[in-house]
């Protein structure tokens, strides 16, 4: 008899479960079919829950041993703390950041040290600030602030990073979603909203590893954003958060088009702010944020900033400088990051490949790096997944957080994030991550015949 169970009965706890060479299309299946698939599935999770299990997939966060490699850090400037131009890092001031750290962000970012400011340990708040000094007092110097624009409104390619819509949904900034496609957002999407609707303010994207879906941006697609600034409105601004920008688990990674060089090729570049952090290559909660802008973009900020600090925490900074004294050291230190993730993300990828490649229960993209596996389950039903698993003791991101206002229109995104945990629970957490998508995929499909329970 054709089956869809994953393979956990028994004593044995099967890590890595394999469809058993069956037909799994749900749509060809008739009711008795998905009735008796519905049984197996249902003992099969029982018995899962009877494991009483704890597990947790739900943040991009690194896991504890990736922190270790930045624990040199700690006591790294051996009473130093005098920065390359005699700054004394203790004191008050330096709103920019230390010359080092502009440097290694401009590396980063692809753009010269004079373009960029760095701040302190968080680029969303970078990002959290830039939209609130936009909106109360306008993104340059003599624009009318967005507040007194009417009800203005952000592009928000789908599926995206939760904490940037939390942002606009806090100002009431209206989200518009736009569709992701394998090289970017869908770019004609994007220019129609832009030339019909005068009051798009904003564009969020992560054009490396995109949170969540992991593809990297076309040069088309780059090109194609740049050149926005063109049909935009003078207050738009594309929030270019690249905070995976050498996040790489593998060799001879991709490369992400330079932004920069196209703006300047079209004298767009007030029209970009570019952002990234070493929260994911030192300490998450205690690294180095940096945002690149124009010129004239940077004196806006800086002009509010100062209103709120009298300077970054630049002993920190220097910390840095001293531990990626450039952009190779940085680089070099990443492949031991590459290293502890590689295996944790081809488990998840391997477990997803056996379970539904041959099956119409949901599709997903293979990232090259960054955090996430994006995972579209059928229509209808990544929350009851979502539910599923957390009964089973495995929490996953919350159905829908991908997508603004927490509403997912087709309830079929579900983010995976397998960085904190250790292989072992990663494995764990994808048995029953399978399970719980065969079975609510099959009890919806009995719904939708009639014949669920
Ligand atoms: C796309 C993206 N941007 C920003 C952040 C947060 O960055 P930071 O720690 O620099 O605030 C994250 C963290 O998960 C992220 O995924």
């Amino acid at each position: 008899m054709a089956s869809l169970a994953t393979g956990t009965e028994g004593a044995a706890f099967v890590y890595l479960p394999k469809n058993r060479g069956i037909d799994l299309y749900i749509e060809k299946a008739d009711a008795a079919q998905l009735l008796r698939w519905e049984k197996e599935l249902a003992a099969e999770y029982e018995n899962i829950r009877k494991r009483n299990l704890n597990l947790d997939l739900t943040r991009g966060k690194p896991s504890s041993l990736q922190l270790d490699l930045a624990n040199g850090l700690d006591g790294i400037l051996a009473g130093d703390y005098i920065s390359a131009d005699g700054t004394d890092t203790r004191n008050y001031g330096g709103l920019d950041g230390i010359q080092e750290l502009r440097q290694l962000g401009a590396d980063l970012l692809g753009v010269k040290p004079a373009m960029v400011l760095a701040g302190g340990n968080s680029s969303l708040g970078l990002m959290h600030q830039c939209v609130h000094f936009a909106y109360l007092f306008g993104t340059h110097e003599g624009a009318r602030p967005w507040k007194e624009e009417g009800k203005v409104k952000f592009i928000c390619p789908v599926p995206g990073y939760d904490r940037h819509f939390a942002i606009c949904q806090e100002l009431g900034i209206e989200m518009l979603n736009v569709g992701m496609r394998d090289d970017g957002p869908d770019m004609d999407e994007v220019e129609i909203l832009i030339r019909k609707d005068p009051l798009i303010r904003g564009l969020w994207v992560v054009p490396k590893y995109s949170n969540p879906t992991g593809i990297v941006f076309s040069d088309a697609v780059v090109e194609r954003m740049a050149a926005l600034g063109r049909i935009a409105s003078n207050n738009f601004r594309l929030f270019w958060d690249n905070a995976y920008a050498v996040h790489d688990l593998h060799d001879n990674p991709p490369l992400l088009a330079n932004i920069m060089d196209y703006c300047d090729r079209f004298g767009t570049a007030d029209s970009v702010l570019q952002f990234t952090s070493t929260s994911k290559i030192s300490f998450a909660g205690a690294g180095v944020a940096f945002l690149a802008a124009s010129a004239g973009n940077l004196a806006k900020f800086r002009k509010h900033l100062g209103i709120a600090t009298i300077g970054p925490d630049k002993v920190n900074q220097l910390r840095h400088a001293k531990m990626f004294p450039d952009i190779y050291a940085l680089k070099q230190h990443m492949k031991k990051h590459a290293e502890m993730l590689r295996p944790k993300f081809a488990a998840v990828i391997r477990c997803l490949e056996e379970n539904f490649a041959d099956t119409d229960l949901g599709h997903w993209q293979v990232p090259g790096g960054g955090y996430f596996v994006s995972f579209d389950a059928r229509p209808g039903v990544a929350s009851e997944v979502v539910r599923l698993a957390a009964a089973a003791g495995v929490k996953l991101t919350p159905a829908g957080a991908t997508f603004p206002y927490g509403r997912d229109p087709e309830d079929k995104n579900i983010r995976l994030a397998p960085s904190l945990p250790v292989l072992d629970e990663v494995e764990k957490t994808m048995v029953v991550f399978v399970n719980c998508v065969k079975l609510a995929s099959v009890r919806k499909q009995l719904d939708s015949l009639g014949t669920g329970g």
